[in-house]
């Protein structure tokens, strides 16, 4: 009896075609993922903004944050993964104003004491909205929004922790929000001076800013200033618009 000959449904592919084929592969998984990366990056930041808008303040705000958090991470010479961490969790700091209500965030005048201590939640409902999560990335902002109030000398809140029991994140970002509140100019207060505002932050070495976090930021003195002049130039021709 006549036996059939077996054929493979393979087709037989050379070593190079091969190569080819996973090299296509590779660049087309890679390409899926820095969208995913993308895509879930800016939709964190968009999810900051909206807190951002609830505080009459603008994205450029959000975008310094980024930047000088990033400037201190590099004077610090911290990993590239802690840095990424930082650069994309530290624009969520105060993601909890969401659930601050308007009457007593956009309350001209004076607050009441009740009505500071409402807005110091911010912290801890920030904390709240991230509790759980399982991406590093959104762990890190829950660290960030509960503690970048917090004082190096312990007077901070919400919890008034000293020095190095302030988780690093939490006191690069509290160095890079109020610099950059300083030289902001909001509906209630003008912007200082880049140098006055050095002068400021400098004199509370050790108060309220880590002497390291300080000395990281001082070292990038010459990147801080071109972020700080970059968006006085791009708010100068928004309001000569
Ligand atoms: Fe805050
Ligand atoms: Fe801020």
């Amino acid at each position: 009896m006549a036996t059939k000959k077996k054929t493979s449904n393979l087709k037989k592919v050379s070593y190079f075609e091969y190569e080819a084929k996973v090299d296509k592969a590779y660049k087309e998984l890679l390409e899926s993922y820095r969208e995913v990366k993308d895509s879930y990056t800016e939709m964190i930041f968009r999810f900051a903004l909206v807190a951002e808008f609830k505080d009459e303040a603008t994205g450029t705000h959000l975008v310094r944050i980024a930047d000088y958090s990033t400037e201190i991470a590099n004077g610090l010479g911290l990993s590239k993964k802690d840095t990424y961490h930082l650069r994309y969790a530290s624009p969520m700091h105060d993601i909890g104003k969401l659930v601050i209500p308007d009457a007593i965030l956009k309350k001209p005048g004076g607050l009441t004491p009740d009505e500071r201590e409402i807005i110091k939640k911010h912290t801890t409902l920030g904390a709240k909205i991230f509790k759980g999560a399982r991406s590093p990335l959104l762990k890190v902002s829950e660290t960030i929004s509960l503690t970048h109030h917090e004082r190096y000398d312990g007077t901070g809140y919400p919890r008034g922790l000293r020095g190095k029991q302030i988780p690093l994140f939490g006191r690069i970002v509290a160095l890079a929000d109020v610099f950059d509140a300083l030289t902001t100019k909001r509906p209630y207060k003008e912007a200082y001076d880049f140098d006055d505002a050095i002068e400021i932050v400098k004199s509370q070495n050790g108060k309220h800013f880590d002497p390291d976090v300080l000395k990281a930021f001082l070292k990038r003195l010459d990147r801080i200033k071109k972020i700080w002049r970059a968006t006085k130039d791009i708010e100068a021709f928004i309001t000569e618009m």
